[in-house]
């Protein structure tokens, strides 16, 4: 899934208002969230199940109770990063020997006795498939247990709309858990285990009840949402339950990630026939060299992905795709990162999140001796990042003069003089308007393109 690195969730003192239940206490509790959507998802959860045991979410480290991080574990890097925060943590600690820090999802998941080892003033580890029990476990806690565990692979355990929302007019919906593929580099089969897809008429009752919240945009949330149905005793893939969804009054419907090699015509057919899906799909290409993905277990070739390109940029209006591509795969050599890159000069991608690789634990990709030189990795790296930047700049440049819908989220995290609203690839627009919009759905006359985002005129409402 586009994996943007550690996000804190905006929540400001809200929350309590939205699933208190009554019992009012003065505690408030921080959520630091790193990695992908289905770990923001998992955070709003986690915000819901805090809230109705009294806590109030705070955005300030500094005077919480309970901080929770959630962790991402699908790169090196990451797990890294965590272990920095985790250790600046003690401080507070000492400071307010009533804290309690909780340390939960994917690397809490994957490497529970290592935290607990390294850092004993951790009070709670808990995984991806006990975020539904984290007030209990923080009860525990309160209660004078210590060293809390609550690390088990039991599926999920949920139910849709049991979480607070940062921006209300948004909402993830996550349609499967987990997944079946084990490309040879990931983690994540090892910490969300198999694929669970969500009953349909589950999924529909939420998403009608989100539009009459008045929610603007909805996400389709699933490792590989293009499995969707396969473990269901009903007959429905993905295609299906998205054109059920579409009339139930969302004005905008998203979804991530999809894998190319279950991408099908049909979805393609459907998202240009319905009103609300947007023509954005997140389509991982990893490489672009055959030798390459038959390694990494990607299941395509370069002339699969670039025929589905094709396939898209034919039937979808203003068709947007963006990507995931890594270098360095133990055993690239410099043909393949041509292939990569050609694919990258064919395909012209809107976005592309780009990596470099990074073994993990327990994956077969990571049995394999990497030999390619550092020196290499980074050169490509650098070529791949400069050729894409180019292309993005020229993509947006075409929406010049162009008026589109957008979805107006907030102030510009730059300058609050501006609001930042994004289009429906999620292209950032910065504007001039008036703040009563954040919330709304609006038109924007592209004004200037820039690499990374587009400056726009505020039209009207839509
Ligand atoms: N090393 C580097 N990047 C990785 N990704 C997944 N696993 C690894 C890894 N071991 C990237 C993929 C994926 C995105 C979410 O993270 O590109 O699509
Ligand atoms: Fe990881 Fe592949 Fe599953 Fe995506 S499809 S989560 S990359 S194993």
């Amino acid at each position: 899934m586009g994996n943007q690195g550690p996000k804190q969730h905006g929540y400001r003192n809200m929350a309590l208002k939205r699933t208190g239940d009554g019992k009012k206490t003065n505690q408030k509790a921080y959520i630091k969230t790193f990695g992908c959507q289905m770990n923001e998802y998992d955070s709003e959860r986690i915000a819901y199940h805090l809230t109705k045991a009294g806590y109030t979410l705070t955005g300030r480290l500094e005077g919480s109770d309970l901080i929770v991080l959630n962790t991402c574990a699908v790169r090196e890097k990451a797990k890294n990063r965590l272990y920095g925060h985790i250790g600046n943590l003690k401080k507070h600690k000492k400071e307010n020997p009533h804290l309690i820090i909780a340390v939960g999802g994917c690397t809490a998941q994957n490497l529970r006795a290592d935290i607990q080892k390294d850092f004993p003033f951790v009070d709670i580890v808990f995984g991806t498939f006990n975020v539904s029990q984290i007030a209990q476990l923080v009860a525990q806690k309160q209660k004078g247990r210590s060293n809390i565990c609550g690390v088990k692979e039991q599926g999920f355990d949920y139910q849709l709309g049991q979480s607070v929302r940062p921006q209300p007019f948004k909402a993830f919906v996550p349609v499967i858990t987990g997944c079946n593929n084990f490309c040879s580099y990931c983690i994540v089969p090892f910490v969300r285990g198999r694929e669970k897809s969500l009953p349909p008429e589950a999924i529909a009752a939420h998403i009608k009840d989100l539009a009459h919240q008045g929610v603007k945009e909805v996400t389709l949330l699933g490792q590989n949402v293009n499995s969707y149905g396969k473990d269901l005793d009903q007959a429905i893939d993905f295609s299906s339950l998205l054109e059920k969804m579409d009339p139930l009054g969302i004005p905008w419907i998203r979804f991530m990630t999809s894998h190319p090699k279950d991408f099908s015509p049909k979805l393609v057919k459907v998202v240009a026939g319905c009103d609300q899906a947007v023509n954005h799909i997140h389509l991982p290409l990893q490489s672009g060299s055959n030798a390459v993905l038959e390694k990494m277990n990607r299941k395509y070739t370069q002339e699969h992905y670039l025929g589905m390109v094709q396939d898209m940029k034919a039937n979808m209006k203003n068709c947007s795709i963006t990507t995931d591509i890594m270098v360095g795969f133990p055993g690239e050599e410099e043909k393949d990162f041509k292939q990569t890159m050609h694919v990258v000069k064919k395909a012209r991608f809107k976005r592309a999140f780009t990596f470099i690789y990074s073994p993990r634990e327990r994956t077969a990709a990571a049995k394999i001796k990497d030999v390619v030189p550092l020196a290499s990795k980074k050169k490509w790296f650098g070529e791949l990042v400069a050729v894409q930047n180019r292309i993005s700049y020229e993509e947006n440049k075409k929406m010049e003069g162009k008026t589109f819908q957008a979805l107006v989220e907030g102030y510009s995290p730059k300058d609050k003089g501006l609001l930042q609203a994004r289009l429906y690839d999620h292209t950032v627009v910065l504007c001039r308007a008036p703040k009563q919009l954040i919330g709304k759905m609006v038109y924007l006359e592209i004004k200037q393109a820039k690499a990374f985002y587009l400056i726009g005129n505020y039209q009207g409402k839509c």
